[in-house]
């Protein structure tokens, strides 16, 4: 379909063509234009500009006076597909129990597998294209998804194919991950395998297909003192080398044991989390490539310290914001939320949330030729806001939706 959007209260998100990513200072401006029209034609972005240089041709027009246009967020970081939920898990925690102490009583991760080993794919995916479909009611267009529920190889490979075909049906662009290290489940235990076998176990069990079939592009683990440490890391990066698929790595969560400092230096594509940052984690995110994608819903649901934002945008790095939407650590998956949350509690600006949930979230998954910008060229992945007075005011009121519609590949969903 080709359309017209006109008289754009602000047109948020502009690039130069051939932008990938924007690190620390360069956040600082979230480039917008006021009342500007914008061009869609076979799905891409065609052109835009102010609405004295728009001229009429024969496409369908929309006219949004009042109403702001930004790129649709990419959440580059998700456990979208899972089964089941784990509000009890939540009630335990306000009685005290801490997330690992549940973890270690076989709650946590291990709940989730033993639902998504006990649903039947069809409902699994069901229960997740419900999530999605509010997700994009939200404005997400493109969303990483990753498994890690599986913790065998037929669940991984379930939870992968179950991405699969959620991308198939071209609503939001998913992303698949294969989460190789979440949690060693009991059966990997009672055959002695640790986090480092257990880890180089599934790798080896799992890729010959996932390449086969196509059904990653990012390798993941979670690197923590109680769950996956350096060895399965290594482990990780030799299988990233191996197989071509980029590192997006869980670190520094509850813990520094050097993670995020063997990630870059292995050139992983993301380092994800951050909570515990120590001066050798940040030293080596210092204008390096590895963006630091951080997850602020996580923080606030679990009640653990915030990744500090303005110390990482200060020391010249690439951030990015996700929203980690899981059953266990972060129940939520709005992107404004998110948003907001940075801004209010890691005292991001909006223009360094709005960068971060878009051009950086895209590029966090090798994205940025495509997504996360206003283009010319780039798929037309667009929000089109209630009317608000800017769109630094979706960072600002916090808890409803600013979201009136999302456009993904040039269609109104
Ligand atoms: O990113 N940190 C590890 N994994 C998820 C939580 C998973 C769960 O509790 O189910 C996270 O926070
Ligand atoms: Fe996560």
């Amino acid at each position: 379909m080709n359309l017209n959007v006109i008289n754009i209260k602000e047109l948020g998100g502009i690039l130069p063509a051939g932008t990938t990513a924007l690190r620390g200072q360069e956040m600082r401006t979230f480039s917008t234009i006021e009342n500007a029209f914008l061009t869609i034609e076979n799905g891409k972005i065609a052109g835009f500009g102010t609405m004295d240089e728009f001229s009429q041709n024969d496409h369908q027009t929309l006219d949004i006076s009042g109403q702001c246009v930004m790129p649709a967020f990419v959440d580059s970081h998700s456990h979208l597909v899972y089964a089941g939920t784990r509000e009890e898990e939540f009630n335990l925690r306000l009685q005290g129990a801490s997330y690992e102490e549940i973890a270690a009583a076989g709650g946590g991760i291990l709940n989730s597998a033993g639902r998504v080993a006990t649903t039947p794919q069809e409902d699994m995916m069901a229960q997740s294209l419900r999530r999605l479909e509010r997700l994009v009611a939200y404005g997400t267009g493109t969303i990483e998804v990753k498994s890690g529920y599986g913790l065998d190889a037929e669940n991984e490979l379930k939870m992968l194919r179950t991405i699969k075909d959620m991308n198939a049906l071209g609503q939001a662009t998913l992303i698949p991950t294969f989460l190789a290290a979440h949690a060693v489940p009991a059966w990997a235990k009672e055959q002695g395998l640790n986090d480092a076998s257990y880890t180089k176990y599934m790798l080896d069990a799992c890729l010959p297909t996932i390449q086969k079939e196509e059904l990653a592009q990012f390798l993941d683990g979670f690197i923590e003192r109680d769950y996956f440490k350096l060895d399965a890391l290594q482990h990780l990066i030799e299988a990233s080398k191996a197989s071509g698929l980029p590192l997006k790595i869980h670190v520094n969560q509850f813990y520094d044991i050097g993670g995020i400092q063997m990630a870059v230096a292995a050139g992983a594509l993301s380092v994800d989390h951050l909570e515990v940052m120590t001066s050798e984690a940040m030293q080596s995110l210092h204008g390096s490539n590895t963006i630091a994608t951080l997850l602020p819903s996580c923080s606030y649901f679990l009640g653990i310290p915030y990744a500090p934002a303005r110390e990482l945008i200060e020391n010249d790095t690439i951030v990015a914001l996700a929203t980690d939407y899981n059953p266990g650590s972060s129940p939520g998956g709005n992107m404004q939320l998110v948003c907001n949350m940075a801004c209010a509690k890691m005292k991001m600006t909006p223009a360094e949330a709005l960068n971060a949930a878009t051009i950086n979230g895209a590029a966090a998954l090798n994205l940025s030729g495509r997504k996360g910008s206003i283009t010319v060229g780039k798929d037309a992945d667009l929000i089109i806001t209630k009317p608000i007075p800017s769109l630094n005011y979706l960072c600002y009121d916090f808890g409803t939706n600013h979201i009136q519609t999302t456009i993904l590949g040039g269609h109104i969903q």
